[in-house]
């Protein structure tokens, strides 16, 4: 139906499909931590909830402690309602042509096309690794670079080197560490050197607070200040407020389950390699290739099997079908594991 007043760009938008949920099934889909929130997380909350009638007004709380988490100053922290709130306000503070790699975090895209602007893609290498001589050439037609690192969905990563290469082209540059946890190294201390750099990160993945909306940018405050400008008011809910900073006091309980599923990445890694092609990840979820299957028959019966993983089908200009698998708790990996063996 032609409605006549709709924007024209909307409607040739491809909207994000996010990963399946279904009651009683494993889900590996979205890369969430299947662990869940530390304790003192869902104890605030309860409490929390005596106090709905008012705004949320911990915002600076939440700063304070996020920053020291970072080992930067509050003044170079905002949150946003997720991070996916947050790529949308950096799209509609700066100007101009956006880049990004493909494949790689489709909200980039999405964001850019909503607010009308041209969005360049560089395909990734036909190993799925990082362009990087590729992506700095054409970042010169671009004023706001996305580097997703480690990569979803292929959980690689560009190390610190080739993250300074493109930071000195200095154009406004998101460096989204959403699985730094699963990784260990981030780009917050090249802030010192680049005032372009802006460092996204989420409570949704390594704190297991997805349902909650909750993530931030460490950049420096100039770059902060003009964020706040665009940022709606109250755009984090007060139950987000209570459960971040209860997560930031307890963050050894956060540990402990990073490093169970980094143990257990490395273990399905390594299973899955003796009967399909795996992508060695620095993420809470590990990229397939599901040939000779095709990746709808692998979604398929694992889905027969009660678990549900992200079927990404067909990246354009690359071979081979893929599927995407997030680390869930020990007892749901060997369960996967029992599943995809049954495949071959
Ligand atoms: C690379 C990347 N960035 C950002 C996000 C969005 O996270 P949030 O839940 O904080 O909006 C995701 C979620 O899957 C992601 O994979």
């Amino acid at each position: 139906m032609d409605y006549g007043y709709v924007n024209p760009w909307i409607e040739d938008i491809e909207s994000y499909i996010p990963g399946q949920t279904i009651e009683g099934c494993i889900k590996l889909a979205s890369n969430e931590n299947s662990y869940g929130p530390s304790p003192r997380v869902l104890k605030a909350i309860a409490q929390a909830s005596s106090s709905l009638n008012r705004y949320p007004y911990k915002d600076d709380a939440v700063r304070e402690k996020t920053a020291q988490y970072c080992n930067v100053k509050r003044d170079n922290i905002i949150l946003g309602n997720g991070s996916d709130e947050l790529i949308d306000l950096v799209v509609k503070t700066f100007k101009g042509a956006i880049l990004s790699v493909y494949p790689t975090f489709a909200t980039y895209r999405i964001s850019s096309q909503i607010s009308n602007r041209e969005y360049i893609e560089v395909r990734l290498n036909p190993d799925l690794s990082f362009p990087l001589e590729e992506f700095i050439s054409n970042s010169r037609k671009a004023d706001i670079l996305f580097v997703c690192s480690p990569n979803n969905p292929t959980g690689m990563v560009l190390p610190e080197k080739g993250l300074r290469e493109i930071l000195d082209e200095g154009k406004i540059t998101v460096i989204d560490e959403a699985y730094f946890e699963f990784y260990g190294k981030t780009a917050v201390k090249l802030l010192d050197d680049y005032d372009n750099l802006i460092v996204l990160r989420t409570f949704a993945k390594a704190f297991a607070l997805a349902g909650l909306r909750m993530g931030y940018i460490v950049a420096n405050p100039t770059i902060t200040g003009l964020l706040y400008k665009v940022k709606p008011p109250f755009n984090v809910n007060s139950l987000a407020q209570e459960a971040a900073l209860a997560a930031l006091d307890d963050t050894q309980y956060m540990k402990s389950t990073v490093n169970k599923i980094v143990e257990d990445r490395e273990f399905i890694y390594n299973k899955i390699s003796e009967m399909f092609k795996a992508f060695k990840s620095h993420a809470n979820f590990i990229l397939v290739d599901t040939t000779p299957l095709s990746s709808d028959e692998f979604y398929g019966r694992l889905l027969e099997k009660k678990i549900i993983v992200r079927n990404l089908k067909r990246f354009t200009g690359f071979r081979g079908e893929y599927c995407r698998i997030s680390i869930g708790t020990t007892g749901e990996n060997r369960k996967l594991i029992k599943a995809v063996s049954e495949l071959c």
